[in-house]
């Protein structure tokens, strides 16, 4: 049975027989024998393996190149070099699968548009192995997030009838086919009905809150809008909790402490795995995090947002104007300049909001909410949700969505109506912040823009 290299590298003592196994990083040859560096994507470490000329396997020595995978069997002792403390003395080496020269990871240093255009093949190097050890973590850390405080997870539906956002950025789902050339309608489709990628699980998720309390989802989410840049994928992950009897005070503080909690996972459990991102992505990277673990978050109302906005003196490029929706530069002043620390903007015009916020006592702002964090701006957008029946009706005619259709989520407010609040937070957006990779194409396994979904 092999040994993870995880757990060789953190072993007790030495060992009289191991097995591992994994992917050749480099190979030096001396007199008499050949170093090994394999890694076999448990840890970012990689175990050294000295190979004697005559040890069993080792005639195929020259085809163990970069990329080639092994198998080993040996002893774990102390090591003489150093930088490592066990290194593996082989009894036998069993070469697996070669890795000819065009393999395109031979060399170090390529860049991250290279390598998103080999996808499949960069989890082979240290940053993207790093990369996605550090997701699977996260996604762990955030699922106990929410269980230690008694939410349910709810796997709200990935295929919908609804519109969310209300913005008309969705993908169809459809069993018709667009070069059949024959006149086809709705009734002729898998669901009789317009169907789509949801863009959120909140609506769903709404009604398991008004029945179970607390409640998440987790899971992917799809948006067609067309821009293409270096914060939004076609295809993202998001984390929705929504919380029954609950305000937008609350729901604020649950947004903070959810994104301080992550933060902090980061900082103490990624086995070495964030440091290799303050090396080359980002000095100021832990420095960054801590501080925002242990300082408070700034609060402000959108009025104020674009008050000090228009007071800032700096040429945006988009004005700053009441009613508008603030632009990524003015979120990042905001965040990176003006407070130097993560803000929350909330009570936005209603106008810029989709229907379900509550509607404020001034009659012209929403419950709103959006978290903003340096180097990136919005990770976080939720609201306190609007519970008085007549209100939804009348927002809902407003948005021209026709209660036939949203009936289900009208019950909601019909039958034990409750405050009820909760956000979205965008799991990649979260990753950049903790890694400070500054392409959303770089922080999930296999991205979505527009044009783009090779594999
Ligand atoms: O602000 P958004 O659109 O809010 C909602 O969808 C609400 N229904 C959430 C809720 O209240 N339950 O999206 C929430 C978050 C954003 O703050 C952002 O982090 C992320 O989802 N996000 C994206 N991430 C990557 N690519 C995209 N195209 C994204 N669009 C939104
Ligand atoms: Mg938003």
């Amino acid at each position: 049975m092999r040994t993870m290299i995880r757990d060789l590298l953190d072993s007790k003592e030495a060992s009289g027989s191991i097995q591992a196994a994994g992917w050749v990083r480099t190979r030096r040859d001396s007199k008499g024998f050949s170093f090994l560096e394999i890694n076999d994507g448990s840890c970012l470490g990689s175990l050294q393996v000295i190979v004697d000329q005559g040890t069993p396997g080792s005639e195929d020595l020259s085809k163990m190149a970069t990329g080639a995978s092994v198998l080993v069997e040996g002893r774990l002792v102390e090591s003489q070099g150093g930088g490592q403390r066990w290194e593996v003395q082989a009894s036998a080496v069993t070469l697996l699968g070669t890795a000819p020269d065009d393999f395109p990871l031979q060399k170090k240093g390529h860049s991250p548009e290279f390598l998103r255009s080999i996808a499949h093949l960069r989890p082979r190097t240290n940053l993207y192995g790093a990369m996605f050890r550090i997701r699977s973590r996260m996604s762990f850390a955030v699922h106990r997030f929410f269980q230690e405080r008694g939410f349910h997870y709810i796997h709200t539906p990935i295929i919908t009838a609804s519109d969310c956002e209300g913005a008309g950025e969705m993908f169809r789902v459809t069993t018709l086919d667009p070069t059949s050339g024959a006149k086809q309608s709705y009734d002729d489709d898998f669901f009789e009905k317009p169907t789509h990628l949801t863009v959120s699980g909140q609506l769903e998720g709404e009604t398991f809150a008004c029945a179970l309390g607390s409640i998440y989802t987790f899971g992917p989410t799809f948006r067609a809008e067309n821009s293409n840049t270096s914060r939004h994928a076609a295809e993202f992950w998001m984390i929705e909790p929504e919380m029954a009897f609950c305000d937008l005070e609350g729901d604020m503080d649950l947004a903070e402490e959810m994104v301080k909690c992550l933060v902090t996972e980061a900082l103490e459990n990624q086995d070495g795995d964030l440091s290799i991102f303050e090396k080359f992505i980002d000095k100021g990277l832990r420095q960054r995090l801590e501080f925002v673990a242990s300082n408070p978050f700034e609060r402000l109302a959108y009025t104020d947002a674009v008050e000090i906005l228009g007071k800032s003196g700096v040429k945006f490029d988009y004005p700053v104007e009441y009613g508008q929706n603030l632009q990524s530069e003015h979120e990042r002043w905001l965040t990176e300049e003006h407070f130097k620390r993560p803000v929350t903007v909330y009570d936005y015009p209603k106008e810029i909001k989709p229907f379900y916020m509550r509607l404020n006592d001034d009659g012209k702002t929403v419950t709103a909410m959006d978290l903003l964090v340096p180097g990136i701006g919005e990770i976080v957008g939720g609201s306190q949700r609007e519970e008085r029946l007549e209100v939804l009706r009348a927002n809902m005619q407003r948005h021209g969505l026709s209660e036939k259709e949203y009936g289900w989520y009208v019950d909601t407010r019909k039958f034990g109506t409750v405050p009820h609040a909760g956000f979205g937070m965008g799991f990649e957006r979260l990753l950049m912040f903790v890694t400070g990779m500054q392409n959303i194409r770089d922080v999930i396994p296999f991205a979505r823009t527009p044009g783009h979904c090779e594999f």
